[in-house]
């Protein structure tokens, strides 16, 4: 319903007696109305208050009635409002031109009062009506947009704490690969302390200075030795984590054997063959986030070998192609594939199988991301067959697809 009281309307007419009669017959049924004896100010008023309707003359004196309309509706400020004609002359082509420039409506001179209140009324409603809709719109849009939002925070939380989990898993590595020197470091400085204290070296002697001294240059030379694997670890570590966002050029080949040699630092992959089937690419792109993704791709062939300590032949194969500059690359393994109806979830955050050994269900999330979010590629992964010496063995086969080869 429209409340009339509070509904203002404009009229634009040059004839003093057609302003009358309209003023008459709206403001008797409640309407507020400001009036406008030339175009100009017409335009002006229209410019400068706000309106509900408006009541267009065609024909006046300076600018006619369908340049005040073009000028309005060509304002973000005006374009809302109803434009209702009022025409002596109800030819056709004035009609249409009226409708053009964007009316919504004629009234013909001289009025006739119910048909006149019955049109007001209706494109009061209507322009009513398309306003809440309009609002309603945008409430929309904007809940959309909100969502959207939404989600992309969570999947950005999600792929950093998929990648705190992975850095946890890399320390864990790092960890691991230092007890082992740590241990020879402090054996062999034992080794020197007791030396030294049970006077193992007579070293009034020449010959037992000789002795000591070759004795303690070959420590040094092992200490050192540890030290320098120490510190190598250290760098891979630094390197693979150094968050680098900047495209760089690479040799698919090394990465592939430095991600092999990163995750063979934490487990033993000794009972697996890794086979490589890579051509000589150099590629352009995100080389560490490409690293992270072999890694887990890898490690997750590993997992699948656990409970297959029975079986003779264990492989993992990898293989890259450049075609047409897009690096295809597959990773397969024998080690029994995964199960149909796991398969379509496998990359899912929080997915996982490894319910007894800490699986978190992250790792291949965070391939995904890597791959079509930051790199705008590919993965596809099926069950396949895989045959070593006339045996046919079942397993899992990840292809990925990206831009960057040069
Ligand atoms: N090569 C594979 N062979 C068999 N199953 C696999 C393989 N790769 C992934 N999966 C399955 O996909 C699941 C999800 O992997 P991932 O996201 O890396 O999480 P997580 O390794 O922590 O379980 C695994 O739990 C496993 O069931
Ligand atoms: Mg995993």
């Amino acid at each position: 319903m429209i409340d009339k009281n509070k509904t203002k309307i404009l009229l634009i007419d040059d004839n003093p007696k057609n302003l009358q009669i309209a003023m008459n017959i709206l403001s008797s049924e409640g309407y507020k109305l400001i009036y406008a004896k030339d175009s100009e100010k017409g335009l002006y008023l229209a410019q400068n208050d706000d309106f509900d309707l408006i009541l267009l003359d065609v024909l006046m004196p300076g600018i006619d009635g369908y340049t005040i309309c073009t000028k309005l509706k060509n304002n973000p400020k005006t374009q809302d409002i109803p434009i209702i004609f009022l025409t002596v002359k109800d030819e056709e082509q004035d009609i249409i031109k009226g409708f053009e420039c964007g009316g919504v409506d004629y009234v013909t001179k001289p009025f006739q009062v119910a048909v006149l209140l019955k049109r007001v009324e209706t494109h009061l409603t209507l322009a009513q009506q398309t306003k809440k809709l309009k609002q309603l719109n945008q409430d929309l849009n904007r809940q959309v947009h909100d969502q959207v939002e939404k989600i992309r925070l969570k999947d950005q939380i999600l792929f950093q704490q998929s990648k705190m989990v992975s850095m946890g898993e890399m320390i864990a590595n790092i960890a691991h690969q230092w007890r082992q020197p740590l241990t020879a470091i402090s054996a062999a400085l034992v080794g020197i302390k007791t030396k030294v204290h049970l006077k193992k070296f007579d070293l009034k002697t020449e010959e037992g200075s000789k002795a000591f001294e070759d004795y303690l240059t070959k420590k040094f030379d092992d200490i050192q030795e540890y030290i320098d694997t120490l510190s190598t670890t250290v760098d891979d570590f630094r390197y693979f984590f150094r968050p680098k966002k900047d495209k760089e050029h690479f040799e698919l080949q090394h990465i592939v054997d430095k991600s092999i040699k990163l995750l063979e630092e934490g487990i033993d992959m000794s009972s697996i063959k890794i086979i490589k089937e890579i051509e000589p690419i150099t590629m352009i792109g995100l080389k560490n986030e490409l690293s992270q993704v072999l890694i887990n791709l890898l490690k997750n062939a590993y997992d699948a070998f656990e409970n297959k300590s029975n079986q003779n032949a264990k492989e993992i194969k990898i293989k890259a192609a450049n075609i047409d500059k897009t690096i295809h690359i597959y990773i397969q393994d024998n080690a029994g594939g995964i199960d149909t109806e796991v398969l379509p979830k496998i990359f899912e955050p929080y997915f996982t199988t490894k319910h007894q050994s800490n699986g978190t269900g992250l790792g291949l999330y965070m391939v995904s991301e890597i791959i079509q979010k930051h790199m705008k590629g590919h993965i596809y992964v099926e069950n396949i067959s895989y045959t070593i010496d006339n045996l046919t063995y079942k397993g899992v086969q990840f292809h990925i697809e990206i831009q960057g080869g040069v």
